[in-house]
């Protein structure tokens, strides 16, 4: 069964890599991910603060640089806190070069365009075959609008895109008022592929102790839902790679993403739960159903439930919205 598919400027035997996260911080684990079938393996991201953390070498000076006070400041981590330092993080990834054969992503998150792009270069000289750009940035500035923050965002994309020659996916949020627009701007400003989506880690209360409880809790195959659904939109309405991310549990659930337009499927939560060789569980599986339900290959199965299928898109989703609200039945009455 032919499962190539082709990302960020290569063609890789399969869609499977695991996504950005601690899973390549070890070597070891590096060398099982790319046994068991890996096609790309994704690095966790270096962080801004990171970076301006170890220059200014204290905390204070980072509160001085990017964030207005000392307060702000000590929300963030130390500087041993990171698994990687700057440095470390580009050693680490000369490191993993060296061991794997296939292509090899790193992944930057910030806040300002001049660190994503210094940091893109050194990231490109130590190796990398390709760049994720995690954008998140909470906006809480009741002046700023929606306007201005997607122009940001594709005002550094394309910043990045002109400083480095390696391929730039971008890691979205689905909190946008028009995902396909912005879509559409970042592949004109260079993007190569989209990464969809960035999982949020929402804050919780802790109402007896009055304080705000951090927990990371592993996604479910739930999450593929959302990620689905904007698949099959853009699928078809831009011309950019698709990266799926969140949510992928299960051979059933990387086909649906296959099916609703990704050419990659990232795997986080499933991996740390299952162990590195079970993405060649998944490639295996997608291989076997492909094979029983008698597709040619992936490329064939890829998009075939998208949007692009429907004569009106719009009118369809639409209709869908109405049909389940209106379908939907109670057992309440006596
Ligand atoms: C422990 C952990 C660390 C992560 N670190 C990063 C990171 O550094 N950069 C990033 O873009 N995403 C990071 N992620 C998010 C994952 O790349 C992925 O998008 C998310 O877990 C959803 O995929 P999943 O449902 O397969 O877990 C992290 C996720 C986990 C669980």
């Amino acid at each position: 069964m032919d499962l190539t598919t082709t990302y960020l400027g290569h063609t890789l035997a399969n869609p499977f890599m695991p996504g950005s996260s601690p899973l390549a911080d070890e070597l070891d684990v590096v060398k099982r991910l790319e046994d068991a079938g890996a096609s790309a393996i994704v690095l966790r991201s270096l962080f801004e603060e990171q970076v301006l953390a170890e220059e200014m070498a204290t905390h204070e000076a980072v509160s001085a640089s990017m964030y207005t006070s000392a307060e702000a400041a000590s929300y963030f981590p130390d500087v041993e806190d990171f698994r990687f330092g700057p440095d470390a993080y580009l050693e680490h990834l000369r490191r993993v070069k060296a061991a794997v054969q296939v292509p090899v992503f790193a992944s930057l998150n910030g806040v300002h365009p001049e660190g994503f792009l210094r940091y893109g270069r050194l990231i490109e000289e130590a190796g990398a075959d390709g760049l994720e750009l995690n954008v998140y940035a909470p906006i809480i500035s009741p002046e700023r609008t929606g306007q201005a923050v997607e122009e940001e965002v594709v005002q550094l994309v394309r910043l990045v895109k002109q400083g480095v020659n390696i391929p730039v996916a971008v890691k979205l949020s689905p909190f946008y008022s028009s995902p396909a627009n912005l879509s559409r701007r970042l592949e004109d400003a260079g993007a190569d592929a989209l990464v969809i989506f960035n999982r949020f880690y929402q804050p919780d209360i802790d109402i007896e102790g009055l304080e705000v409880s951090r927990t990371l809790a592993l996604s479910t195959s739930s999450e593929l839902l959302l990620r689905l659904r904007w698949l099959a939109i853009l699928r078809g309405r831009v011309g950019i790679q698709l990266a799926v991310t969140g949510g992928v549990h299960n051979v059933e659930d990387a086909i649906k993403a296959i099916m609703a337009g990704a050419d990659v499927v990232q795997v986080v939560s499933a991996l740390l739960q299952r162990g590195p060789e079970y993405i060649g569980q998944l490639r295996r599986g997608v291989e076997l159903w492909l094979e029983d339900h008698e597709y040619e290959s992936l490329s064939q199965a890829r998009g075939s439930m998208s949007l692009d299928r429907v004569a009106e898109p719009e009118a369809y989703e639409r209709a869908n919205y109405l049909k389940i609200l209106q379908g939907y039945r109670t057992s309440l009455a006596g």
